[in-house]
């Protein structure tokens, strides 16, 4: 393969961790890779430029292309200069893989304007950034030749998210919102031929340290996320675009976003208090019931196993 067919990903958050795994597994994949990582502390605070420039240094070291970006993806301008690096250095962008998250646990009754604003940003912002000038590079690109291009973006959200986990509200809200997020790109950026993924990954890291035995940090190894990611960039997703998957051990689970379950038209046209407290209880009956994140954790340990073939569960 000549340099210039060499396909091009964006990792951020690249220095540790699942991010790390991600830049590794799509060097290994045969991607030129940018390994972006601001390299703080797991609360968000502090910069440290030597995780991304140690993942380079693995991929350079078997005979990959890799560059090191320190850029603050929550920052609007540096986001927009890590896509033009990647451009500037390689020639095209393929993929970008927005991985960068951080925590602060706090209850909703005691989380500060600090904690919100930096785990939003970090999260959210971080994600919303790197996608929208991708989006736009994408877009131009598309129009400047008239065709579609073939790229992809995978975002990361979290169980945490998906199933509201209390005591998170701030990285709850923000996972919450990269799952929306991903599904409205995927919908506009269709028609430019990008498409838009997230994954909800269990792993063992930095972030789940305290929570984890080590019988399950054996398990939730954070190599094995990265297959799905390669699998959501490449060839063979090229008709998946605005799902989300969790994927923790063995376990890979499609998640159905919100949607509506049962309602009510109201008769001559109006709801009254009195008829919505009539009727209310009545819909919330049949509304499925709530899944806590342990209850999806408990769901993936009952999966089927899979031999590999196309199978359904
Ligand atoms: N570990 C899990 O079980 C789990 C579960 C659900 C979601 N996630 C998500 O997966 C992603 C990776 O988390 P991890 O567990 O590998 O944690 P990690 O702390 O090991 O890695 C996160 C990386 O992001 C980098 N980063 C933080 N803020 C940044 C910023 N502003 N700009 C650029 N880089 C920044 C950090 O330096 C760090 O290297 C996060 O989005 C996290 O929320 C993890």
């Amino acid at each position: 393969m000549s340099q210039s067919d060499q396909p091009v990903a964006i990792v951020t958050g690249a220095g540790r961790g699942l991010g790390r795994e991600h830049a590794l597994a799509l060097a290994r994949a045969g991607y030129a890779v940018v390994v972006n990582d601001l390299g703080g502390a797991g609360d968000g605070r502090g910069a440290d430029a030597t995780p991304a420039a140690q993942v380079v240094a693995e991929i350079e070291a078997w005979g990959g292309r890799a560059v090191a970006d320190g850029s603050d993806v929550a920052n609007w301008q540096a986001a927009g200069q890590l896509i033009d690096k990647a451009v500037a250095t390689f020639g095209r962008l393929d993929a970008l893989v927005n991985n960068a998250g951080c925590l602060r646990d706090r209850t909703v009754a005691n989380f500060t304007e600090e904690d919100w604003d930096l785990v939003v940003g970090v999260n959210l912002k971080g994600t919303a950034a790197p996608l929208h000038h991708a989006a736009r590079y994408w877009r131009d690109l598309s129009k400047q030749t008239g065709m579609p291009v073939q790229a992809a973006v995978v975002n990361t959200t979290s169980a945490s998210g998906l199933y509201a986990n209390a005591g998170q509200g701030n990285y709850a809200a923000a996972k919450a919102g990269v799952a929306a997020l991903t599904v409205v790109a995927a919908r506009e950026l269709a028609r430019y031929g990008v498409r838009v993924n997230a994954i909800a990954p269990v792993a063992a890291t930095r972030l789940t340290d305290s929570v984890m035995s080590d019988a399950a940090k054996e398990r939730f190894d954070p190599t094995r996320v990265s297959p799905l990611v390669v699998y959501l960039v490449g060839p063979q997703a090229s008709a998946v675009t605005g799902r989300i998957f969790e994927l923790g051990g063995d376990a890979l689970v499609a998640v159905d976003p919100a949607r509506p379950v049962a309602g009510l038209r109201a008769e001559g046209g109006v709801w009254t208090p009195e008829h919505v407290a009539r009727v209310a209880p009545g819909l919330i009956e049949q509304l499925p019931p709530e899944m806590t994140i342990i209850d999806a954790g408990r769901f993936m340990q009952t999966l089927p196993v899979s031999s590999g073939a196309a199978e359904r569960a």
